[in-house]
């Protein structure tokens, strides 16, 4: 029998057993049109090659591949960025660091803001974007993940505020450069969480033993460069830990911020 040359929306669906929402959103993208669309034209047909591509992600997804690397893009904070499986795919709980920046930091201010483990680039992006006097460091140890970082930055036009530089922490920031404000959402999970997340990089989930590794480091980092403020994204399970740390530091204030679902989210630090 000759094979099928096109295959029909419906029929497509029925056969990938996905989400409904996502299939109709998987194959939106395999077309290149909006879902609107779609809805409105029941009858549209796929080529080969389209059924092909739409059968193949629709296969990685049943396999858990999370959806934005299916995609290639992720929204965060309103913009729109480009992943890959080299970085992070920005969270929801991550949009709230920006807030409380974004609730500090005036528009017309030119405050200096160093976003420690970059990733995608989307806590820097943003901050760039609706803060248009700032001037953003964005550091990664990840080569891979400082691609994708500088062309969301250049995808939203603020390239010239944001400097990326390769490194390990604040490695990257000479002793002389001031800053208003460090960001970070580091590695923090233990090993035993990784494996509630197999698909995104290790370089970007492990934060050693209590996941706090990086972000101890950080944070005596900070206080030696005498950075006047910062907030870092932590896991709730860490409070009891950087309670103990906070209250060993001397000249800093802290205290922490819950996510929207009430769970303990960011460690902030202050200087007195
Ligand atoms: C949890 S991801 C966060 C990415 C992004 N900031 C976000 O919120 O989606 C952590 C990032 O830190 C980077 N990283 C890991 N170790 C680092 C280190 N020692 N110094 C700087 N960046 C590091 C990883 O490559 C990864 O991109």
């Amino acid at each position: 029998m000759k094979p099928r040359t096109t295959r029909n929306l419906a029929s497509l669906l029925l056969a990938a057993n996905l989400d409904p929402r996502e299939g109709r959103d998987l194959l939106s993208h395999v077309l290149k049109k909006p879902t609107s669309y779609l809805i409105a034209h029941p009858e549209t047909t796929l080529t080969p090659v389209q059924a092909k591509n739409f059968t193949a992600l629709a296969t990685k997804r049943r396999r858990g591949v999370p959806y934005a690397y299916l995609t290639g893009h992720q929204g965060f904070y309103g913009l729109d960025f480009f992943v890959t499986n080299n970085v992070l795919i920005p969270r929801p709980e991550t949009e709230q660091l920006v807030d409380w920046v974004l609730g500090r930091v005036k528009k017309t201010e030119a405050a200096t803001i160093v976003d420690v483990g970059t990733g995608s680039g989307c806590i820097a992006v943003t901050l760039a974007r609706y803060l248009p006097k700032a001037h953003v460091i964005a550091s990664d140890l990840s080569e891979k993940a400082l691609v994708v970082a500088k062309k969301n930055a250049r995808a939203n036009g603020v390239s010239k505020r944001i400097a990326f530089r390769r490194g390990s922490l604040l490695a990257c920031v000479k002793a002389s450069e001031n800053f208003d404000l460090v960001v970070a959402n580091l590695p923090y999970l233990t090993k035993a969480q990784l494996k509630n997340v197999p698909h995104e990089p290790k370089l970007a989930l492990h934060g050693g033993t209590r996941g706090l590794a990086l972000i101890e480091k950080l944070i005596t980092q900070i206080i030696g460069h005498g950075i006047a403020s910062a907030i870092l994204e932590i896991d709730p399970a860490q409070k009891p830990w950087l309670t103990a740390i906070g209250d060993r530091i001397h000249g800093y204030r802290y205290e922490f911020l819950s996510d929207l679902a009430g769970r303990t989210r960011f460690f902030i630090l202050k200087e007195n």
